[in-house]
């Protein structure tokens, strides 16, 4: 019945079984659960080349790259909700995720419209170390005039796994996914 619904899960984080590829998991089986197409995919495997700001995306239309962002984008556009994963690292996202979030420079037009689902693990237990980060994805998905329809915070996980110990993240993560699917089946009916 929402087979039609598809939600792609990326994870910024170099670890493929660390925290955030976990928390990603948990929201792609919520969304699973409800019936959607998922597809998961992890930046540390794919070749995305940084940002030069040689401006090639705006005077001919397309970037001077052709690395794996192409596919990526084509992956983006045919998903209805992106759940993105990236743990704290030094108050910001990863270098795979900034080196992601810059290649929109150039395909804005992507992500209009697109209903987002973030996760954010990071070692201190205050809320407010992912606060810049936060910040940083609220103002960039405002400018790619992206829908961010859940953010799911995990403090306190240092070691891949551990956020294990913390069930109630996991069912918050679940639940976020079972989510973002019905509010895409109230968008088509
Ligand atoms: C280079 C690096 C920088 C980090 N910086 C922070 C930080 O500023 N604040 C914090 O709370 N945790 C920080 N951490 C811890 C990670 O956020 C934490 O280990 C997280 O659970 C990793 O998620 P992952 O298992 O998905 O890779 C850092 C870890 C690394 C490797």
């Amino acid at each position: 019945m929402n087979e039609n619904i598809k939600v792609l899960g990326i994870t910024g984080s170099p670890r493929t079984a660390g925290n955030t590829a976990l928390l990603i998991k948990e929201v792609l089986t919520g969304a699973r659960e409800k019936g959607a197409r998922v597809t998961k995919v992890f930046l540390s495997q794919l070749n995305i080349k940084p940002c030069l700001a040689c401006n090639t995306c705006k005077i001919k239309g397309s970037c001077i790259y052709h690395d794996d962002m192409q596919k990526l984008l084509d992956q983006i556009r045919e998903s209805d909700v992106c759940v993105l994963g990236t743990p704290v690292f030094f108050w910001g996202p990863t270098a795979q995720f900034k080196t992601f979030i810059d290649r929109f420079y150039g395909a804005k037009q992507v992500m209009k419209g697109k209903r987002i689902i973030i996760v954010i693990p990071f070692e201190d237990r205050k809320t407010e170390t992912a606060r810049h980060l936060v910040g940083m994805l609220k103002e960039t998905f405002a400018w790619l005039q992206a829908q961010i329809i859940d953010i799911i915070l995990a403090p306190g996980v240092l070691d891949p796994g551990e956020i294990a110990h913390y069930p109630e993240v996991i069912i918050s993560a679940r639940r976020a996914g079972r989510n973002a699917v019905v509010i895409e089946e109230l968008r088509h009916v």
